[in-house]
């Protein structure tokens, strides 16, 4: 916990997702990634990626962790947290900004972490310009 963005809250929401890294089903890839997201009463949801032998049938870590967020009963989404044991820095993957962008708002703080915490925060509707907007189904 060294660096500017990384204050202790911050730092909590990493050790949540390098924790949940540590369960990644990962067997074929190897390559585990770990993601936790906070609410603004403080919960804390974290999951990991979880492949099977139907590879397109696995899925990313922030979708586990939004599962959980979702059956935890929701709430306003203030930070998440991504991980992976051989990147530093992850980004996560276009299905999953579009999964996080449905539950967060644009001001949510995305932190991009390496083993040791957060290397750089961003602001998650950076992450998805022009995203798919559902309002309209609703
Ligand atoms: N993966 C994630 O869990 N999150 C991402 O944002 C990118 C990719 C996983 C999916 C797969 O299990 C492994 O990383 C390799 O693509």
């Amino acid at each position: 916990m060294d660096r500017p963005s990384d204050t202790a809250v911050s730092h909590h929401l990493f050790e949540a997702a390098t924790a949940a890294m540590a369960k990644a089903h990962a067997p074929y890839s190897r390559f585990p990634v770990g993601a936790a997201i906070r609410t603004a009463d403080g919960r804390i949801y974290a999951g990991a990626n979880i492949e099977i032998a139907s590879y397109p049938e696995g899925w990313c870590a922030e979708t586990t962790a939004l599962g959980h967020y979702v059956m935890g009963g929701g709430g306003q989404i203030t930070e998440i947290a991504v991980v992976a044991e051989r990147i530093a820095r992850i980004t996560p993957c276009g299905g999953c900004r579009q999964r996080l962008a449905e539950f967060a708002g644009a001001d949510a703080k995305l932190h991009l972490c390496d083993e040791k915490g957060i290397v750089e925060t961003v602001q998650l509707g950076d992450m998805l310009p022009y995203g798919f907007q559902g309002d309209i189904l609703r």
